[in-house]
């Protein structure tokens, strides 16, 4: 197999892949490939670093039972909603039109002083204050594709979005680009009802259809510690942290505390891990991937290839994790996909130009 087989894949429409955004985010037809070349017809697909939940979607599009983890709170949210939509734009509008009236009863006492400085100047205070509301009620109610949906709009510069001027993947303002007296209908009040039946619609353009009966299970732990109970994991895809070079927490840091957590910082020691770390982390995790699996079962791991230092020498990291796994897995093959200036999330970063895909086999 080499890249020029992936390359040539053709665009797929799916409007759950563009629900939210996610740094280090797989592309959708490369999940596919891998999914239609490595998966067998009995077991789940698992995704311990599921992030977004590409590949799990793509599995359960492709008629899969599907598991997934992510310890960063706002990926496991965004992938439960994901992974659990609801059938069509008609159910999910009712039940968003379910929460209105409660919503904005409470919004007329809601007070947002206790909101902290560096959140409220996102957001016109009327807006912030139905943004929290309606966080509130979605989460208290468990409804993560609603709740996923409310993250999706939550900033950029667009009319369809929340916040002033700013950006959508990493929180920064554009205030200088966009001054508010130049641009005074993009530090407007946003109707959050509005904008949400909005996004649920365009979420809904290109849904593909699902198997609803399939399962879909998605956990938030630290992957090194979970052990999968009674589940064969017949096929393992997934791309673990980029190590210090992505920093997952900090360019979701707006969408995590809306979703309850404050301490990004504390979260991206884990999930955004130094090398030496970041082995061990991998020596654990395989190892219990290991138990999930029987002979002949296949683990793809695509990872950013950089050089790193494993055991004292200088190996790049894709060597290192064949050698991490050789008790357990034999190495298959391995094949690259450059990762061209315009898909690279940091522009200009030259530590990662391509991803190796390495395909392990259970002994
Ligand atoms: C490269 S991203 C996965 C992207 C995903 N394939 C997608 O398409 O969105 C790696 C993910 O691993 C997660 N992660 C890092 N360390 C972890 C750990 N110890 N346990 C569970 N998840 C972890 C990060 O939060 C991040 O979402």
């Amino acid at each position: 197999m080499t890249y020029k087989e992936i390359e040539h894949i053709p665009k797929m429409k799916n409007s759950l892949n563009a629900l939210s955004p996610y740094i280090g985010k797989m592309r959708p037809e490369l999940a596919s490939y891998l999914i239609n070349h490595y998966s067998q017809n009995e077991g789940y697909i698992y995704d311990p670093f599921a992030g977004s939940g590409t590949i799990l979607v793509e599995g359960w599009r492709q008629g899969h039972d599907v598991i997934g983890n992510d310890l960063n709170y706002y990926a496991y949210i965004l992938t439960l909603g994901k992974t659990h939509p609801y059938p069509n734009k008609e159910s999910a509008i009712n039940a968003l039109d379910s929460y209105r009236n409660r919503v904005e009863k409470k919004v007329i006492q809601y007070n947002i002083e206790y909101i902290p400085e560096w959140i409220r100047v996102f957001f016109d205070s009327q807006t912030l204050k139905e943004i929290c509301c309606w966080v509130n009620y979605l989460k208290r109610n468990k409804e993560w594709f609603l709740l996923s949906c409310l993250m999706g709009i939550l900033h950029h510069q667009r009319p369809g979005f929340l916040s002033y001027p700013s950006s959508h993947g990493a929180p920064y303002l554009r205030t200088s680009k966009y001054p508010r007296e130049d641009f005074p209908e993009m530090y407007q009040y946003r109707n959050v009802y509005e904008k949400l039946y909005s996004k649920i619609t365009r979420a809904y353009k290109d849904m593909p259809t699902f198997d609803f009966e399939k399962k879909r299970i998605i956990t938030n732990k630290n992957t090194g510690n979970l052990t999968l109970k009674n589940i064969h994991a017949s096929t393992i895809i997934t791309s673990p942290p980029y190590m210090k070079s992505l920093t997952y927490a900090r360019d979701n840091r707006l969408r995590l505390w809306f979703l309850g957590l404050d301490d990004w910082r504390n979260l991206d020691k884990t999930i955004s891990p130094t090398q030496m770390n970041f082995y061990e982390m991998m020596q654990k995790s395989i190892y219990r991937w290991s138990n999930s699996q029987v002979a002949g079962d296949k683990c793809v791991i695509v990872i950013g290839d950089i050089q790193s230092t494993y055991n004292g020498e200088k190996v790049s990291m894709g060597n290192a994790l064949i050698d991490l796994a050789v008790d357990k897995y034999n190495f298959i093959e391995a094949f690259s996909d450059p990762i061209p200036e315009s898909r690279k999330v940091v522009k200009g970063n030259t530590k990662i130009n391509k991803e190796s895909i390495l395909v392990l086999e259970r002994k």
